[in-house]
C-alpha cells in the first residue's frame, strides 16, 4: 500500500502554500510537528515575524539556522525543511524581548525567501510523508524500546510514556519520540525532521534510542559507584573528624605531641649505627604525618621503638681474668674438670686477642648435666650479660629472622627479641637445643644460624623487620644440644664440641650436697632452719626416686622434700605461737629437721624405681643391653624365645632402623656355630625366633648386636644368661664383635643398674680412659672380640672351655694400668686367638 498524505491535510490546503509567510529562524532547537515549545525571541527581524504572524492567521514557518552562532543569518544559513507552528500565545517582556509558545503543526520547505527588508517572508510547500511497509511492527518496537529508555532517562514525565503508548499515528510516533530523546545533537534533529519516509524515521529513531540506552545504562552504573565512593569517603571523612573532635576532648593529640617529643628525644639521646639513625629519622618524619590514632601510625611507631630500644651502642665490661673465671666456674658446678679446662683455654685465647675470633661453643650432653648453667656461669664469670634462646621446635627462618614489616603483626625475629632483653650487645647468648630444630617448607632456621654463628658474617646480621644491619660479632655465642646426630652438619662444623656425659652416683651425691641442697633449701625460705638431708637419703633420692644421667630430677626431688619441710616448719610456728599464747615455755625453739634414708618415702611417696634392674634369677634368652639414647645411656633387656615352627622371624618392641640387620647377622652367626652350639642341624628351619625389646626406649639398633645374638643363641640352647652381665657391641655375620660409640654412657648406665660385668668390644678399649675411676674399679670390664667370647662369658656354662676352646678366653681389664694412661692401654698385650674356634671346624 502506498499513499501520500499532508500532515495537516484537514485544514490548509495547497493554493495557501504559494502564499509567502514569516519565517522564524531558530538557533538551537528544531521544532517537530505535535511539539508545543516555548521559545524567547530577542532578535529584531525575527520579532517582527512574529507580529506579522499574530497579525494573520498566527502560521509561521520554524527552520533553524545551520549555525546556532551566527547572528544576522541569510537564506543561505537556514535549513530548507521546517515546520509550520500556529502561535499560541505571545508575551512581550519588557526589555523587548518576546516569549511565544508555538504549537508545531505539519513540514514544510522552503521554495523562496521574497525579498524583506524587516523580517524573513518565504513561500513555502507541504512536504508529504511516505507510509509504506510494514510500519507497525517497527512503530511497536519504537513504543517498547521508548518505554525503557524513559525509564532511564529521568527527565522524562511519566505522562510523557502514557501518551507515547497511546500513539497509532506512526508518523506522530516518530515526531513525539523525536522530541524527547535528549542526547541528539541538532544534525540528528534535523536529519530526523527530513527522513519523510516514517518508516524509516522509525527506524533511525530505533538507532538512536538505543545508542542512548547504551549510554545511560552505563552512566547508572557510574552514578552508582560514585555514589557508593562518595559514602565511603564521606562516611570516613565524618569519622575522622569526629575522632579528631573527640582527640580534642581528650588532649590525646597533645599526648601524640608529647609521645612524639618522648621518642624525638629517646632518639637524640641514643647512639645508633648511621645507617639506624637516617632509618629513624625517616620514620619519625613519616609518622608526624599521620592520625596518631591509625593503624599506620602504630606500626611505625612500634618500629621506631624497636630500633631504639635495641642495644647499640651498650657494652658490659668484659672480664678477661682468667683466674677470676676459673673461680666463678668452680664456685658454680662441681666436678667437670676437663670440661672447664677447655672453657677457659677458649676464654684465654679471647684474652689474649681480645676478640671472638674462632669457633663457637657447643656443649652436647645428656638432659641435666649443667650444659645450660655452665653457660650461665660462662657469662658471669667474664662479666656479661647472658641470654638463652631455646631453639627446639623452631622451624622456620622467620621465627629467628623475624618478618617484613609488610605483614600485619610483623616483629624481630627471636635474635634480636632476645638481645633487647639482653640490653648490651656483648652478651652470653645460649643457643639452647640447636639439635631439636626442624626445617620445613618455610625455610631452614639452620641457615639462618649458620650467618648467625659465622664471624666473617655476622659483623652485618639483617633482621627482616629491622631491616638494618645490626652487629653481632661481640656477642659470644653458646649452643647447646642432647646430641651431635640432631644438629645440622654445617653447623656442627663451625662450632668446638665439648661433650658433657652423665655422672656417676658419687658425683651425683656432690652435686646434691655442695649444690642441689643448699639452693633448694634457700628456695623454699629455710635458709635459717636448720636441716640435715643426710648422705644416704640423697642415695636414696638418686637410687629409688630418679633415673637420669644429670641431676635435674634429683634436684627436683630435693626441692620437693624442702618445701615439704617448710610447711612442717610453718605449722611448727604455729603451734609454737599456740603454746606461748597459752603461756607455755616454746620447747625446743630450734628443732632440727632431718631426713634419713628411712623416711624419704615420707616424702616423696613410694619410691620409683627399683635401684638394681638385674633380674633376680639368670634366664634363658634375657639379656642386657646397654644403650645410648639422647637421654643418656640406659640399659635395657633383649628377650628371644623359640618356638616349634618353619624357621619364621618375630621381632617385636620400639625398633630403630638397623634393628632388623643386627637380627639376622646374629641368626647368621649361630648357624655358623651351629655345631659346637649343639644344635640340631635344621634348627633354623623346624624353630620360630621372637626377639622383644620390653621397655620403651629409642635403641640405636646396632649396637644391640651382641645382645641380640646372646638371648637368641640362649633360647636355642636353653641355656640361662647370666643376670650380672651387661653388653656392648655391633657384630658381623662371622661373629666379630665390632666397636660402638657412647661408652662412657653406657658404662655408667651400667653401674647405675649394679652390674658385675661388662663386655665391652675391644676396639672400644681407648674410651675407658673416659670413664671415672669409681666406675670401673666397681665392675669387672671385659674386652671381647667375638662373639664366642661374648657367649663363653654371658651364659651359664659349667665348662666354657669344652664348647669354646681355652684359647678364646677374652681379655680382662686391668684396672691399675688403666689408671695411670701413660702405662696402659697402648701396649698390646696377647690376647686370646679368635681364630683358634673356627680353625677347630
Ligand atoms: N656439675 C654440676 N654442679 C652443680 N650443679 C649442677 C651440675 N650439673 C648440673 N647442675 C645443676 O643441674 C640443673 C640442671 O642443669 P641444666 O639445666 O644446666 O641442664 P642441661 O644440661 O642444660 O639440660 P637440658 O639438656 O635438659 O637443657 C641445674 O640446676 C644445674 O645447676
Ligand atoms: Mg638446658
Amino acid at each position: 500500500m502506498f499513499f501520500n498524505r499532508s500532515d495537516d491535510g484537514d485544514k490548509k490546503a495547497s493554493p495557501a502554500s504559494a502564499r509567502p509567510i514569516p519565517l522564524l529562524p531558530l538557533r538551537d532547537i528544531i521544532v517537530f510537528p505535535s511539539m508545543v515549545v516555548p521559545l524567547f525571541v530577542g532578535r529584531e527581524k525575527s520579532v517582527r515575524a512574529l507580529e506579522e504572524a499574530m497579525a494573520d492567521d498566527k502560521e509561521i514557518l520554524l527552520c533553524a539556522q545551520k549555525t546556532a552562532k551566527t547572528n544576522d543569518p541569510s537564506p543561505e544559513d537556514i535549513y530548507t525543511v521546517g515546520t509550520i507552528g500556529t502561535i499560541v500565545r505571545l508575551l512581550r517582556l519588557p526589555d523587548g524581548t518576546v516569549k511565544v509558545l508555538v504549537d508545531g503543526k505539519r513540514r514544510a520547505r522552503i521554495t523562496r525567501f521574497v525579498a524583506h527588508d524587516d523580517m524573513f517572508l518565504v513561500e513555502h510547500e507541504p512536504i508529504e510523508e511516505i507510509i509504506a511497509g510494514d510500519i507497525e511492527a517497527i512503530a511497536k518496537a519504537v513504543q517498547t524500546n521508548f518505554d525503557g529508555y524513559a525509564r532511564l532517562n529521568k527527565r522524562i514525565a511519566p505522562e510523557v510514556i502514557a501518551q507515547v503508548a497511546g500513539l497509532e499515528d506512526p508518523a506522530r510516533l516518530a515526531d513525539t519520540v523525536a522530541v524527547h530523546l535528549t542526547a541528539m545533537k541538532l544534525q540528528e534533529r534535523q536529519d530526523v525532521l527530513e527522513t519523510f519516509d516514517v518508516k524509516k524515521r522509525l527506524e533511525r529513531l530505533q538507532e538512536l534510542m538505543n545508542a542512548e540506552i547504551e549510554i545511560l545504562n552505563v552512566e547508572k552504573k557510574i552514578r552508582s559507584r560514585v555514589k557508593k565512593q562518595m559514602e565511603k569517603t564521606q562516611k570516613e571523612y565524618y569519622l575522622s573528624e569526629q575522632m579528631s573532635a573527640i582527640q580534642k576532648e581528650l588532649g590525646e593529640r597533645d599526648e601524640f605531641k608529647n609521645e612524639m617529643q618522648e621518642l624525638e628525644e629517646k632518639a637524640a639521646k641514643k647512639v645508633l649505627s648511621e645507617e639506624a639513625t637516617d632509618r629513624v629519622k625517616k620514620e619519625m618524619r613519616k609518622l608526624k604525618m599521620m592520625q596518631p590514632m591509625s593503624a599506620e601510625a602504630t606500626v611505625v611507631r612500634n618500629y621506631i621503638d624497636w630500633v631504639l630500644s635495641l642495644p647499640w651502642d651498650e657494652k658490659s665490661e668484659e672480664n678477661y681474668d682468667i683466674d677470676h673465671a676459673e673461680k666463678v666456674l668452680d664456685e658454680d658446678h662441681y666436678g667437670l674438670r676437663k670440661i672447664k679446662e677447655r672453657v677457659l683455654e677458649y676464654l684465654a685465647v679471647q684474652a689474649l686477642v681480645r676478640k671472638l675470633k674462632g669457633p663457637v661453643l657447643c656443649l652436647v650432653g645428656p638432659p641435666g648435666v649443667g650444659k645450660t648453667s655452665l653457660a650461665r656461669s660462662i657469662a658471669r664469670s667474664t662479666g656479661r650479660k647472658f641470654v638463652r634462646l631455646s631453639l627446639g621446635g623452631v622451624r622456620d627462618e622467620a621465627e629467628i629472622r623475624g618478618h617484613r614489616r609488610t605483614y600485619i603483626g610483623a616483629l624481630p625475629g627471636r635474635l634480636i627479641q632476645s638481645l633487647k632483653k639482653a640490653g648490651t650487645n656483648n652478651p652470653v647468648f645460649l643457643l639452647d637445643e640447636i639439635d631439636k630444630m626442624s626445617s620445613d617448607f618455610r625455610g631452614d632456621p639452620a641457615s639462618a644460624l649458620l650467618e648467625v654463628l659465622d664471624p666473617e658474617q655476622n659483623k652485618a646480621f639483617n633482621d627482616h623487620y629491622l631491616d638494618l644491619d645490626y652487629d653481632l660479632s661481640d656477642i659470644m655465642f653458646i649452643t647447646t644440644a642432647n646430641s651431635l646426630g640432631g644438629i645440622p652438619a654445617p653447623l656442627r662444623d663451625r662450632m668446638e664440641i665439648i661433650e658433657l656425659s652423665g655422672y656417676t652416683e658419687f658425683e651425683k651425691l656432690n652435686i646434691a650436697t655442695r649444690y642441689l641442697v643448699p639452693r633448694q633449701r634457700e628456695e623454699a625460705g629455710l635458709g635459717s632452719v636448720k636441716v640435715d638431708i643426710t648422705e644416704n637419703a640423697i642415695r636414696t633420692v638418686i637410687h629409688h626416686y630418679t633415673k637420669e644421667s644429670g641431676v635435674r630430677n634429683l634436684e627436683r626431688e630435693l626441692g620437693s622434700i624442702c618445701r615439704k619441710i617448710a610447711r612442717q616448719v610453718l605449722k611448727d610456728g604455729k603451734a609454737a605461737e599456740g603454746k606461748a599464747a597459752e603461756g607455755k615455755a616454746a620447747e625446743g625453739a630450734e628443732r632440727e629437721y632431718r631426713v634419713a634414708a628411712a623416711n624419704v618415702p615420707q616424702y616423696l611417696g613410694i619410691p620409683k624405681f627399683h635401684s638394681t634392674k638385674t633380674n633376680e634369677h639368670d634366664e634363658i634368652g634375657l639379656t642386657n643391653g646397654l644403650a645410648y639414647t639422647t637421654y643418656g645411656g640406659t640399659m635395657l633387656e633383649c628377650e628371644a624365645s623359640v618356638v616349634p615352627g618353619t624357621g619364621k622371624l618375630l621381632i617385636t618392641g620400639l625398633l630403630e632402623k638397623g634393628m632388623q640387620e643386627s637380627v639376622q647377622a646374629a641368626l647368621s652367626y649361630i648357624r655358623s656355630r651351629q655345631q659346637i652350639l649343639g644344635l640340631a642341624e635344621d634348627f633354623h628351619a623346624k624353630l620360630d625366633v621372637h626377639v622383644h625389646f620390653p621397655e620403651f626406649v629409642p635403641k640405636d639398633g646396632p649396637s644391640a648386636g651382641v645382645t641380640i645374638a646372646t638371648s637368641v643363641a640362649s633360647a636355642l640352647m636353653k641355656i640361662p644368661v647370666r643376670r650380672t652381665v651387661a653388653m656392648t657391641g655391633e657384630i658381623t655375620l662371622r661373629g666379630r664383635v665390632m666397636p660402638i660409640g657412647g661408652l662412657k654412657e653406657k658404662m655408667l648406665a651400667a653401674h647405675r643398674a649394679g652390674i658385675q660385668t661388662v663386655l665391652v668390644p675391644r676396639e672400644n678399649r681407648k674410651d675407658l680412659r673416659e670413664i671415672p675411676k669409681r666406675v670401673l674399679n666397681a665392675m669387672r670390664i671385659v674386652l671381647v672380640e667375638h662373639m664366642d667370647q661374648v657367649l663363653r662369658e654371658a651364659l651359664v656354662l659349667s665348662d666354657p672351655d669344652a664348647i669354646f676352646g681355652a684359647r678364646t678366653k677374652p681379655m680382662e681389664v686391668d684396672h691399675g694400668r688403666l689408671i695411670d694412661p701413660s702405662a696402659a692401654v697402648a701396649t698390646d698385650e696377647p690376647t686370646a686367638n679368635v681364630e683358634a674356634p673356627s680353625a677347630r671346624q
